[in-house]
């Protein structure tokens, strides 16, 4: 297993326990050409696979363009004759957009190195090793690092890319994609994972049709709409047979995902930051690094790709004391009070659940400045004493003398225009002058781009967070990026904000998690928007969706555990007529579903009937038994009721099968089909 480099053929392998990828360099150009990706093999050259015309074009430039446009590219650049999807495209001061990528180098190490600023998986030195490939544009004095990683005991591959400025010039990068890949068109579907608010991670699998077969998002963050992720897959593929190659980029910002079939029939793959509206201006010497993007293979269907993903994500991108450890199970206020509570209220509220096993309350939006609802005051992370009598500190201690744990909520990256915050800082709101920025959930996006806001928001959030025992935050994300604009960016610079921010962004989750390591720290967007692997680098655990009926939550789970493990998945058991779409629902049906997430409630104990109040301990102690196996254990799809639309069928088995919990959900019943 791991990386070898075969130097009579110039060829790379990288050998994972079922797959191998396989790439080389070709001709006296030194191209960096793509052979292989798939079933483990035990050849070390594929080279006749890239079907590369024997006229190299060294030998006929004239032949050139045919060669490149047909050569399976390693990372494809733009304007020198490959006309699929490419990689990478510049804009020089010249104003010339062509770049080209020749194989200079490269090292093979043990181990994985951090990317800078950005999420990535990790590894030790037993777990994974890595290969830099030194790549270089001579004309542009461009240099191009390709990184991959091998892990050990699973079939992923992770993949980076960073560009250094070697000229004398600014160069401006106008798009940088992380992976590509070439295969060879079997008439594959694919798979992707699109929805909206309320209705997060639908599966969709279609046929990859002639052309570019394109998601993306330019929302800013992952979004709602679609993941970061794209499955090719066979036709006949199913849950346990079939090739199956998943991709997932590590990054909560814009992004594209595309599969193209290309003339020759071929089908390219290719996986980053959207270009659209990026425009990277890299100064002599300055580097830019792409975010990671992680490619599962399974020859075992669409099952053990998803087993992968969750492997992966358990032990090499989640961190943190709650990493491996059962969470506190929560109640938290939101839909048990909305903005309308006091300290007695809450008090009232943890009491109760106390009684029934519950560990932490978590109080939600609404606690700070003049917030009495969605219309003011985020950026005022100061208590409202109105609302809370004795302040924060006070209701934290009693809700510790209760014996619970407590948790807040806060939005650190919005502005409400009614604020202290705004008055004082008009102009810290991402917003183009002259143009009245549109409102959403009326607030507006700080510019955390720039180094004094961040630092301003953080040292409100971080008094807050000191002054007393506060245990996990839910960190929520309300709005979309739009108008955008940053009094701090240039002309020639304003193309850097969408990534800027992201950056922004992660610096600030990043300062959090290190300053109050034992906080549980829980990524929201208004429910799952953010729900992607760069969050997860942050927060072991992600609010799932606003979309609180258990019956709704059955498909938004099915979809999300696609690629995420369940001890990722926030779900708490909501109230009855359920708020999001008044369907009854029993609590025990609740119960079953929240157990596949991290499990809590998120209604108000003190008034629900007597009959459920007694349930409760009984979930408690379900929760206690089954947990440890829910966290750890090998997801198995047994139905889709994305699919069926009756019933939801899975299991969770424990890795030395001594143990599984099968849980079956009847949603509608037809006489004479069960
Ligand atoms: C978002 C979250 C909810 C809740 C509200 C509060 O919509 O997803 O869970 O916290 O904000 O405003």
């Amino acid at each position: 297993m791991g990386i070898k480099y075969n130097e009579t053929n110039r060829i790379f392998k990288l050998d994972t326990p079922k797959s191998t990828y396989m790439f080389g360099i070709v001709d006296e150009e030194n191209f960096v050409g793509h052979m292989y990706y798939g079933r483990r093999i035990k050849d070390e050259d594929l080279s006749y696979l890239m079907r590369n015309p024997s006229v190299l074009p060294s030998k006929s430039n004239r032949d050139r363009v045919n060669f490149l446009d047909s050569l399976p590219m390693e990372y494809s650049t733009h304007g020198i004759g490959d006309f699929r999807e490419s990689c990478l495209s510049v804009k020089t001061a010249d104003g010339h957009s062509a770049c080209s990528l020749s194989y200079v180098s490269h090292v093979i190490y043990k181990g994985k190195k951090v990317l800078e600023g950005l999420p990535a998986t990790f590894g030790n030195e037993e777990e994974c090793t890595s290969l830099e490939l030194v790549c270089e544009d001579k004309v542009l004095k461009l240099r191009i690092i390709l990184t991959y990683t091998v892990f050990e005991k699973l079939d992923a591959i992770t993949r980076s890319v960073k560009i250094i400025n070697a000229s004398e010039e600014p160069i401006y990068l106008t798009k940088v994609l992380t992976t590509c890949v070439d295969m060879d068109n079997k008439e594959y579907d694919m798979i992707t994972l699109y929805g909206q608010w309320a209705k997060e991670r639908m599966i969709n699998r279609r046929k990859i049709t002639d052309g570019k077969n394109l998601i993306n998002s330019l929302r800013g963050v992952s979004s709602h709409q679609e993941q970061p992720f794209i499955a090719v897959l066979d036709h006949n593929a199913k849950e346990e047979q079939g090739e199956v190659y998943g991709f997932n980029l590590v990054y909560s910002g814009n992004f594209m995902a595309q599969a193209e079939i290309t003339h020759l029939d071929m089908l390219r793959v290719t996986l980053g930051i959207n270009p659209v509206d990026f425009c990277w201006k890299l100064d002599k010497g300055a580097a830019f690094t792409a975010p990671e993007a992680v490619l599962v293979y399974s020859s075992e269907g669409i099952g053990a790709m998803t087993r992968t993903f969750h492997d992966l994500y358990r032990s090499h991108l989640i961190r943190g004391g709650y990493k491996d450890k059962k969470r506190p199970i929560l109640i938290n206020n939101w839909e048990a009070t909305y903005f309308d509570f006091d300290t007695d209220k809450l008090l009232d509220i943890a009491r109760e659940a106390k009684k029934l096993g519950i560990e932490m309350l978590v109080m939600d939006d609404g606690w700070f400045g003049d917030r009495k609802d969605d219309n003011t005051s985020l950026g005022d992370w100061f208590v409202n004493e109105n609302k809370l009598k004795g302040g924060l500190s006070y209701l934290v201690q009693e809700v510790n003398k209760i014996g619970l744990k407590f948790g807040l909520w806060v939005e650190p990256e919005m502005v409400s225009p009614d604020s202290e915050l705004f008055r004082a800082h008009p102009d810290w709101a991402i917003q183009i002058p002259g143009r009245s920025g549109a409102l959403a959930r009326n607030q507006l996006v700080l510019d955390i781009s720039r180094k004094e806001v961040r630092e301003g928001i953080y040292e409100s959030i971080h008094k807050v967070l000191s002054e007393s025992n506060i245990e996990y935050v839910k960190w929520d994300m309300n709005r979309a990026l739009t108008d955008l604009g940053s009094v701090s960016l240039s002309g020639d610079t304003q193309g850097e904000l969408y990534h800027r921010y992201v950056l922004g962004m992660y610096e600030l989750q990043d300062k959090l998690t290190r300053d109050f390591p034992h906080i549980l720290l829980e990524n929201c967007s208004s429910g799952g928007g953010r729900f992607d692997p760069g969050m997860l680098y942050y927060s072991p655990q992600i609010w799932t969706s606003d979309n609180t009926d258990a019956i709704d939550r059955l498909k938004i789970q099915e979809g999300t555990a696609l690629i995420y493990p369940l001890s990722s998945m926030g779900a708490h058991i909501a109230d009855c007529p359920s708020h999001s779409n008044g369907r009854i629902t029993p609590l025990s049906t609740r119960g079953y579903v929240a157990l596949a997430g991290t499990f809590g409630y998120e209604l108000d104990v003190t008034k629900i009937p007597e009959a459920d109040r007694n349930l409760i301990p009984e979930q408690v102690a379900m929760y206690h038994k089954y947990n440890d196996l829910v966290r750890e254990g090998d997801y198995f799809r047994i139905a889709s009721y994305q699919e069926n639309n009756e019933y939801d069928c899975y299991s969770v088995v424990s890795k030395d099968k001594k143990e599984a919990l099968v849980t079956f959900i009847q949603v509608s019943a037809r006489p004479g089909f069960i």
